[in-house]
């Protein structure tokens, strides 16, 4: 058990099939020279991985199906000690999976059969008492806002991937974290979010504010890019790891990008550093 703060990741459980390309192919394009690998994935188990490996005691609470993917996508999770007590298998189900292509500059695209995660529903939900909770947008909207109305910690609402997102959500959101095309399908919604919003913008770091008045901005360092997949998800796990310990600002959003970019160094979703990679 880490002796960090109590972490509650409510989210997606994928696996993760990556093709590893020179470059995208065009529409109706076949590309034959390609290599495949799987990985355990989905923005909830990659924040849940990330938080871990920073000091937190972290809670996982999640749908995977009652497939063999079940297992792979639970792998990372189970070797290395996040609770899951709180995730559960459905029968009939499929766990979600997510099919990636990533280019020789670590671009990616994805595209995801929620399965499990889909189904995911809001009455089954039990919350455990923690210090924060971490959210995504690939579990249903409801079992996002009962998450949300019944916490009493901090919540991070990372909404991701880009979705507009209810007023009764936002009003419970602590800190907020979108990229740029995030933040836009937010649409007027985010004029009235009165909470911390991080918004990131990739090898150019992010910025962190409130009600459009700036508190932090970092960039990361530079670094040589393999794999931009789950750089977001480390990225989000991180802040609210920092901020949630009693890190100021500016520091905790110096570290979030930090982690973001080391995460970007290696294959796969969830090869976030360890905590004592990111120690100076
Ligand atoms: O953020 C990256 C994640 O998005 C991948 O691991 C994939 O499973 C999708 O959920």
């Amino acid at each position: 058990m880490n002796g960090g703060p109590t972490i509650a990741v409510i989210g997606s459980i994928n696996l993760d099939i990556v093709a590893s390309v020179k470059a995208f192919p065009q529409p109706g394009e076949t590309i034959t020279d390609a290599t495949v690998k799987r990985f355990p994935g989905g923005k909830g188990a990659n924040q849940a991985i990330a938080a871990h490996r920073l000091g937190a005691s972290v809670l996982m609470i999640g749908r995977v199906g009652s497939d063999p993917a079940a297992d792979e996508a639970l792998s990372t999770l189970r070797k290395e000690g996040v609770d899951l007590s709180y995730c559960d298998s459905l029968q009939g189900c499929a766990t979600g999976q997510a099919l990636i292509v990533v280019t020789e500059a670590g671009e990616n695209q994805i595209v995801v059969a929620p399965g499990a995660n889909a189904a995911f529903d809001a009455e089954h939900l039990v919350m455990p008492e923690c210090d924060a909770v971490i959210a995504q947008l690939e579990v249903p909207m409801e079992t996002i806002l009962k998450a949300a109305t019944v916490s009493k910690g901090f919540f991070c609402l990372n909404a991701a991937p880009a979705k507009p997102v209810p007023h009764a959500v936002l009003e419970h959101v602590d800190l907020l974290v979108v990229n740029e095309i995030e933040a836009t399908a937010l649409g007027k919604e985010r004029d009235g979010y009165a909470g911390l919003l991080a918004i990131t913008y990739g090898s150019e770091g992010a910025v962190l504010s409130r009600r459009h008045q700036q508190i932090a901005t970092a960039k990361p360092p530079a670094v040589e890019v393999v794999d931009t997949t789950g750089a977001g998800d480390a990225f989000t796990a991180a802040l609210t790891v920092a901020l949630v310990s009693g890190m100021k600002p500016q520091a905790a959003l110096e570290q979030a990008c930090l982690v973001g970019a080391l995460t970007t160094t290696s294959m796969g979703a969830q090869s976030s550093p360890l905590a004592s990679d990111i120690k100076p």
